[in-house]
């Protein structure tokens, strides 16, 4: 009997790059008992479907899912992103979205970004709408659980490490309602980790670090919205989004953590094998490591880490990757 796990391929280059991260699994020889979901733009577009009643539920009994991306032209913003990703997010209470960034040698950052909260809650709203009196609000949501949960998250990862160090990135200085909260826990639970080095950043400052001097950074926590933006500046100064995975985890293991690559759908070149499946083979070797197959997810990530050169087509690439596989 192999893990349980669910896929939801998605769309665009979602197609493409998933099948790769399978047959990545595959080559390493870990088990796995797939059950694939047709969701994403595509389907909502084909039949109104975002969500179907007990989807979700099946999820809530399985050990994992791997995503490839979702979002097709011609769907409203939000139907998807907010109907099918966030609320898998939400629902599941994956509260961490882990973004490791590795490019030798300058960067060996973790950035823990809260899953679950901030701008993305969906607080606000609209009144007056398309009059020239309209308002629309957007709050972020900042509770004391859910800050505190992620940023000891955060230091237990530093202390795993060898570097040991964490810095908070926010916007104290303006954010200060919730600034001021985030800086506080994260200043409590430092006491209990005095091996934990620590820094903290303004989000706009990080941004030059990012670029100009990654290498300061160990494992960074943050915010949900200052955690999306960044992550995909950190994709950019390591090589690409292409190369960027991560884990969407519910680290109380209550119900499957979520697996996918940074990436989006793409749809400008899907079909056409031009995508780079590293970050969708990177989410399935972190996929391993929760699924304690530490030696599958080692193996996976050493191949891919030797093909962070190769070019190719979106299977050419995979077929690499299952080429170095034990070679190194
Ligand atoms: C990401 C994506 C999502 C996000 C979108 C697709 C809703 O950009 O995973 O970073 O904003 O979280
Ligand atoms: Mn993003």
């Amino acid at each position: 009997m192999g893990h349980n796990v669910g896929v939801i391929p998605g769309d665009g280059i979602g197609q493409e790059v998933i099948p790769e991260a399978l047959k990545a699994i595959e080559a390493v020889g870990v088990q796995l008992d797939l059950t694939h979901y047709n969701l994403g733009g595509a389907r909502y577009l084909d039949d109104g479907t975002v969500l179907p009643d007990g989807v979700l539920d099946e999820w809530r009994g399985l050990d994992t899912l791997l995503l490839g991306a979702v979002g097709a032209p011609g769907v409203p913003p939000g139907v998807i992103e907010r109907g099918l990703l966030l609320k898998m997010r939400f629902e599941l209470d994956l509260y961490i979205n882990q973004r490791p960034f590795l490019h030798e040698p300058d960067v060996d950052m973790i950035v823990i970004r809260e899953n679950t909260e901030g701008s993305y809650a969906g607080e606000g709203g609209v009144l007056r709408k398309g009059t020239p009196h309209e308002i629309a609000t957007q709050g972020s949501v900042n509770t004391r659980m859910g800050v505190e949960r992620c940023i000891r998250y955060a230091f237990e990862l530093a202390a795993t490490r060898p570097a040991k160090h964490l810095t908070l990135v926010h916007k104290t200085n303006v954010l200060t309602f919730a600034g001021d909260l985030w800086e506080r826990v994260f200043n409590e639970v430092s006491e209990e980790y005095s091996g934990i080095e620590t820094a903290y950043n303004h989000v706009d400052a990080a941004c030059i670090y990012f670029v100009e001097d990654p290498g300061r950074y160990d494992v960074i926590v943050t915010d949900n919205l200052f955690g999306d933006i960044l992550t995909d500046l950190g994709g950019a100064v390591s090589g690409g989004i292409g190369f960027a995975s991560s884990g969407n985890l519910n680290p109380t293991r209550t119900g499957p953590s979520m697996f996918e690559p940074v990436h989006g759908s793409a749809p400008d070149i899907a079909g056409q094998g031009k995508a780079n499946p590293l970050a969708a083979v990177l989410s399935a070797a972190m996929m391993l490591d929760h699924l304690g197959e530490t030696d599958g997810a080692t193996a996976i990530r050493d191949a891919c880490h030797a093909n962070f050169e190769t070019s190719g087509s979106t299977s050419e690439i995979g077929d690499a990757v299952v080429a170095s596989i034990g070679k190194s």
